[in-house]
């Protein structure tokens, strides 16, 4: 998820509102929450060449680049502010990538799946590489394409046919000054619309200081934009006419989506970075691949144990993981509190996988643990939302999830991508230990791939009665969550969800402790939710977890449950129910926590607090 910005001018760039390093600038400033840990823009100065910068870290490392060694004016220009999937985010890995002997410049938002097999081809074409990025790949292909077709837009069509993944392209050559050719599938770009100037953008925050006149562009369609003229084409070549809009955002808005708070457009972004999280995952002969892999396969296949260690909202993912490794891989896993596991003498050898799963990378209370575990011996494996940070690097192997940057203080996509990628690992695990087969490998990354457009109709369906009960239990000062097996971990991520944002007291319990205790609290009017599974499936615990329904409701409880759609039987004992699309058992926590995140944001909403900055709370926890 980086951000993108294309701007090309009839006007003298004398005037800094149309000068294209100001333009490009400003818009990567306000595109920035995409992603930062690089930045670079590339000029077509139309002198017959091209100059571009990038560098490293947050936007300000390049503006400072930028003050030591000036760029000319120029009427053209592209920007990209990176969120690193693919190389970590060093100089030379940031955007933009040079091809034809520096005369073409490419930036990308996304994830090209096909770059190793180009990458081989032009590499035997005698092509240097420079960066490990995919998208180095796209530039050499997209000039590979113009030798042959002398026209840019053509090439970038060639492009859109030759490589698979997602993608935002943005192109410029020293030869085309005002001339900007860009192509999308599966990522976002709209086209900004100006007079004797037009602008390209990850979102319309990137020129909505320019203009408010919009056009989105469609799926594999490929864009040509001059200062006078704006060209759509599909991927046969055929033209298209875009749907301009009026913009009625404003900025602040704008850089959320249109969002009110980063936690809603995240978790209205929860459908794509579950996609993105499984994007890339197949080499060419269908087996599964890991980002980052420096443990030796034969190590991995004779582990006997994994210990999970994160924190908070993380460790609940791992929770939710515990159940779908050890059914899939049949190897036990212990889930640990980061900080428990540092302070303690756990039980650690070789044959220990230690799988240490953490948003920001950065978390000293996961770090400390990843370093006792390794001097224990054990290997450790990174889930991690931001490439190059601390804990992927100081891990022997990384999957990221690539949920894009995370700028709300409290969790909510990283938790459903940390989820689906610690499943994959659950995954290449069976599948290097021969517990699961290509077939049924395929068939469990099937009810993966369903996943996104359930969350979306959640979402599209489902938020407006959550939104509803949210309001209506605004002076509610106690909440219970119930749920069993996997709806256990989401029950309890439902808990922090609500004490983080709404300050209310909550707690998550494993349904059938009930009794052993808890059920003490419950008195009239009691809110509590429960999270049911769905009744097919050999062992569902369906039945088991609809008594403890109507065990609270007996003791005046009030009684909010989320089950999956076409369950009629749980009417009866529920004061709420909030259906969910039905899917496997492994997947409902996909699912079944999105309505508990949309609670928790809309009743701290209506009780007018900041659900983006929690009172007392920091994203990154980076003290122990
Ligand atoms: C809760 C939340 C925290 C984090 C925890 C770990 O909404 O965000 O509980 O999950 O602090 O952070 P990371 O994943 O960055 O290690």
């Amino acid at each position: 998820m980086c951000g993108i910005v294309g701007f090309v001018s009839s006007f003298s760039p004398s005037a800094s509102d149309h000068d294209a390093l100001d333009v490009v600038m400003g818009g990567l400033a306000r595109l920035e929450y995409r992603g930062y840990d690089s930045a670079g823009v590339a000029l077509v100065p139309g002198d017959g060449t091209l100059v571009s910068r990038k560098k490293s870290g947050k936007l300000a490392n390049l503006t400072e680049l930028i003050e030591q060694d000036p760029m000319p004016q120029a009427m053209t220009g592209i920007g990209h502010t990176r969120w690193a999937t693919h190389g970590g985010p060093t100089d030379r890995n940031a955007h933009p990538h040079l091809a034809d002997g520096g005369k073409l410049a490419l930036i990308h938002n996304g994830i090209i799946e096909n770059f190793a097999q180009l990458k081989e081809h032009l590499l035997a074409e005698g092509v240097e590489f420079t960066s490990e990025t995919d998208t180095e790949v796209a530039a050499h292909q997209l000039a590979k394409n113009y030798r042959v077709t002398e026209d840019l837009t053509e090439a970038m069509r060639l492009l859109v046919g030759q490589i698979e993944g997602a993608f935002t392209l943005l192109a410029v050559h020293a030869d085309l000054p005002g001339v900007v050719v860009a192509a999308r599938r599966n990522s976002p770009l709209v086209i900004g619309l100006g007079e004797g100037e037009n602008f390209l953008g990850s979102d319309v925050a990137a020129f909505i200081d320019h203009s408010r006149k919009a056009v989105e562009i469609g799926q594999d369609q490929i864009v040509t934009i001059t200062p006078t003229s704006v060209d759509i084409i599909d991927a046969a070549g055929a033209p298209v006419a875009g749907e301009p809009y009026d913009v009625t955002w404003d900025a602040a808005s704008a850089e959320k989506g249109g969002f009110p708070s980063f936690m809603d457009k995240e978790i209205h972004d929860q459908p794509q970075a579950v996609a993105d999280t499984l994007l890339g995952r197949m080499d060419p002969s269908g087996r599964l691949v890991l980002d980052e892999m420096r443990i030796d396969e034969s190590l991995l296949k004779s582990i006997d144990k994994i210990i999970v260690i994160a924190c908070g909202t993380a460790a609940y993912a791992g929770q939710v993981a515990k159940y779908a490794i050890e059914h899939w891989c049949r190897i036990p896993v212990e889930v640990e509190l980061a900080h428990e596991f540092r302070y303690r003498d756990p039980i650690v050898t070789e044959k220990t996988l230690v799988v240490a799963i953490s948003q920001s990378g950065e978390t000293m209370d996961t770090i400390m643990a990843v370093r006792h575990a390794r001097q224990q011996g054990a290997k450790v494996i990174a889930i991690c939302n931001t490439f190059g940070s601390t804990i992927p690097r100081e891990s022997d192997a990384a999957l990221y999830t690539h949920a894009g940057p995370e700028i709300a203080v409290a969790s909510t996509k990283a938790f459903l991508s940390q989820i689906v990628a610690c499943y994959l690992l659950g995954l290449y695990l069976a599948q290097l230990r021969g517990n699961k087969f290509q077939d049924e490998i395929r068939m469990i990354l099937g009810e993966l791939q369903q996943i996104p457009a359930k969350i979306q109709r959640i979402l599209d369906e489902t938020a407006q009665q959550v939104t509803d009960l949210a309001i209506a239990q605004k002076d509610t000062e106690s909440v219970l969550f119930l749920g069993r097996h996997v709806g256990y971990p989401v029950a309890m991520e439902g808990a922090l969800k609500l004490k983080e944002l709404a300050y209310i007291h909550a707690e998550g319990f494993a349904a059938g402790e009930l009794k052993h205790g808890p059920i003490a609290l419950i008195d009239e009017g009691k809110l509590v939710f429960i999270v049911v599974p769905s009744k097919r499936g050999r062992d569902s615990l369906h039945a088991k977890v609809v008594s403890n329904i109507q065990e609270v409701r007996a003791r005046g409880a009030r009684t909010v449950v989320i089950a999956e759609e076409g369950d009629e039987e749980v009417r009866a004992y529920a004061s709420d129910v909030i259906y969910v699309p039905a899917s496997p058992t492994l997947m409902a926590p996909l699912l079944t926590t999105v309505p508990l995140q949309i609670f928790a944001m809309e009743l701290a909403t209506v009780k007018g607090l900041d659900v983006d900055q929690p009172r007392n709370l920091a994203k990154s926890v980076t003290v122990e």
